[in-house]
């Protein structure tokens, strides 16, 4: 059976992205920051329920070394690791003349290193499978910019770069790279926001409804599967009409 590793997982997106590809088949690899985030949290007995395997790795994905260790970890206990969906990610908001060096530093390790290291590492499995879907999560921050967001916004504005230079690296291989770029979503990150903040990205939104998990996680099902073979490199703004 086909193994999907998916960052950031215990909560948000990323459980609803693991809760979707494990009702399309796939065993799951989860991960998260600490233990912590998976306490009081149903996510791995959901997804057991649906009859494939799921196990937990606590791991920083901002961190070269930790990730190389936890890729090996998953690669030894499910065999083969065929999806990968970077979307464990930080916002550490302000304009840019009051941020602070390390809001700057830390938004940038978390969401883009973290992508070059999980690329690199599962994107070596991956070329020896000669198969393989890498899904990342951008912004819609990070193709229009947002002020209060100079450290995200350069972080997703990245993640697309990112997406294409794997997508050219790996393709001959049989690998895709592929972003998504959201708009606002409910979740614990966009929570966050103030009721004027929210109101204001609301009047931007065509279909005036912000997103949910799940508008997220059907769009990355449908990049894993089989009818999203010969799409790569490309960035699918899932944002409900914010900017067009
Ligand atoms: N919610 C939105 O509106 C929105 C919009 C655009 C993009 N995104 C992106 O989607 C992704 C998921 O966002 P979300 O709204 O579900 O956020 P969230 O805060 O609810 O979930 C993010 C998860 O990542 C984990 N995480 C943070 N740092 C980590 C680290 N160093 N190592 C491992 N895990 C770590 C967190 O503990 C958390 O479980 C992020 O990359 C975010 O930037 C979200």
């Amino acid at each position: 059976m086909a193994t999907a590793l998916i960052t950031g997982s215990a909560r948000g997106i990323g459980a609803a992205v693991a809760l979707r590809l494990a009702k399309d088949g796939y065993n799951i690899a989860l991960n998260d920051i600490s233990e912590a985030m998976f306490e009081n949290n149903t996510i791995i007995d959901d997804i057991k329920a649906l009859g494939v395997e799921c196990e937990k790795y606590i791991c920083d994905v901002s961190n070269f070394e930790q990730v190389e260790k936890t890729v090996k970890e998953i690669k030894e206990r499910f065999g083969s690791i065929d999806v990968l969906v970077n979307n464990a990610g930080i916002t550490r908001d302000g304009l840019m003349a009051r941020m602070s060096e390390e809001q700057y530093d830390t938004v940038i390790a978390v969401n883009q290193k973290s992508v070059f290291n999980m690329c690199k590492f599962v994107g070596n499995i991956m070329m020896r499978q000669r198969s393989g879907r890498i899904i990342n999560l951008a912004s819609v921050a990070g193709v229009y910019g947002n002020p209060g967001q100079i450290n995200y916004s350069a972080s997703k504005g990245a993640i697309i770069a990112m997406t294409k230079t794997v997508a050219k690296e790996l393709g001959s291989r049989g690998i895709t790279c592929n972003a998504v770029a959201p708009g606002f979503i409910k979740t614990p990150m966009t929570d966050k926001l103030t009721d004027e903040q929210k109101n204001m990205m609301l009047g931007q939104i065509a279909m005036k409804r912000f997103g949910e998990v799940s508008d997220i996680a059907g769009v990355i099902s449908f990049l894993a599967s089989k009818d999203a073979g010969y799409v790569t490199g490309q960035v699918i703004e899932i944002s409900g009409g914010i900017m067009m």
